[in-house]
């Protein structure tokens, strides 16, 4: 079935595609054409104090203003990741600016983080019926300098803290210039530092624990990872996502390598898994870690568990292989139990 519907939607503009069908979802659920699929895992994931029916999560960007949650929940996630989203709406870069590379099972977005804001992300929050696990992903507006992110993720982490069971602090994608800058020595721990602090006074407050979670780029150094690790360790942040997309192009064969932007899908998943085995040496199982990354088949997704990480996140995957991905993966999880 998917197949068919692919094959009809391919031959669409990638974005417009992509809220083509996002609304046909919503629609066919608000008329409950579309059977809620229950995937409870036989072994329930507990990490940061939240407890997860399966391992596999929609990973941000796929709806990134909560407009579609409860449509696409019914795909069965274990979790969902909305976002990201910033303090005020933006519109993004010029389009084009998403590209299927068909023939290397991938995509280039330059979206930069095309959003309507937060105001609006939590009039849609207010109204979900979604019960799951929530994650909501935060980034940096486009003009904001890098001296003053740091109060800028602290705001919308506090605004964004009573609706959200983690919020995903985003200093990793390639389109947002200067966002990776974040990612290294002492913008990093300040702003880490700040957001600790400002969660705690924020647990205290709501008396709810919301764990925060750091994205990372698959493009940083051995080097680089290893003192990102160590500043991790020191703020003691709850979970890392290893990875958002990369500005690489190893192992595209597509002419639209040539586009610029993050690149997703099948060539991501062997640096992004990489990027996994490291960071799970590093860390010793002191912080979690959550795969994103060229996840496109069950076995995939076993990689990125058998190289460390505890939950794995898809987008590439669900655009190539629709939803029935998301059965097939926690299929294949229970067998490999
Ligand atoms: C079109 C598109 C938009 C994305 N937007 C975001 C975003 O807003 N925030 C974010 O953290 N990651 C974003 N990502 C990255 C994905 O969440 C994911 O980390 C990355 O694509 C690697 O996973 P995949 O290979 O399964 O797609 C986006 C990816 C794509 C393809």
């Amino acid at each position: 079935m998917y197949t068919l519907i692919k094959s009809l939607l391919f031959y669409l503009d990638p974005e417009v595609s992509h809220h083509l069908s996002l609304k046909i979802l919503k629609l066919t659920h608000s008329l409950k054409l579309i059977r809620y699929k229950n995937l409870l895992s036989s072994q329930t994931i507990k990490l940061c104090g939240l407890t997860f029916p399966n391992q596999i999560g929609l990973a941000a960007g796929f709806d990134k203003n909560g407009d579609y949650i409860d449509a696409l929940a019914s795909f069965g996630f274990g979790f969902i990741e909305v976002g990201t989203v910033t303090l005020k709406p933006q519109l993004g870069n010029a389009k084009p600016r998403i590209f299927r590379l068909k023939q290397d099972n991938a995509i280039i977005n330059r979206l930069g983080f095309n959003n309507k804001g937060c105001d609006y992300l939590i009039e849609r929050l207010k109204k979900t019926k979604f019960k799951g696990i929530l994650g909501i992903n935060i980034g940096k507006g486009h003009t904001t300098t890098l001296n003053s992110a740091s109060d800028e993720y602290v705001e919308l982490f506090t605004k964004l803290f009573p609706y959200a069971s983690y919020i995903t602090i985003n200093i990793s994608s390639p389109n947002t210039k200067d966002l990776r800058e974040l990612q290294h020595g002492n913008l990093l721990s300040s702003l880490l530092k700040k957001l600790k602090q400002t969660q705690t006074t924020l647990n205290q407050q709501y008396n709810k624990y919301v764990p925060l979670v750091v994205k990372i780029s698959p493009d940083l150094s051995s080097t680089e990872l290893t003192h990102i690790a160590d500043i991790f360790l020191q703020e003691k942040i709850d979970a890392v996502i290893a990875t958002n997309t990369t500005i690489g192009r190893e192992g595209v064969t597509d002419a639209l390598a040539l586009e610029t932007g993050g690149l997703s899908g099948k060539p991501l998943n062997k640096n992004s898994t990489s990027v996994i085995k490291q960071l799970n040496k590093l860390l010793a199982n002191k912080i979690p870690i959550i795969a994103s990354g060229g996840i496109l088949n069950p076995q995939d997704a076993l990689e990125k568990i058998n190289a460390g990480a505890s939950l794995v996140q898809i987008y590439t995957g669900l655009v190539y292989s629709g939803p029935r991905l998301i059965a097939q993966l926690v299929k294949h999880f229970e067998e490999a139990i």
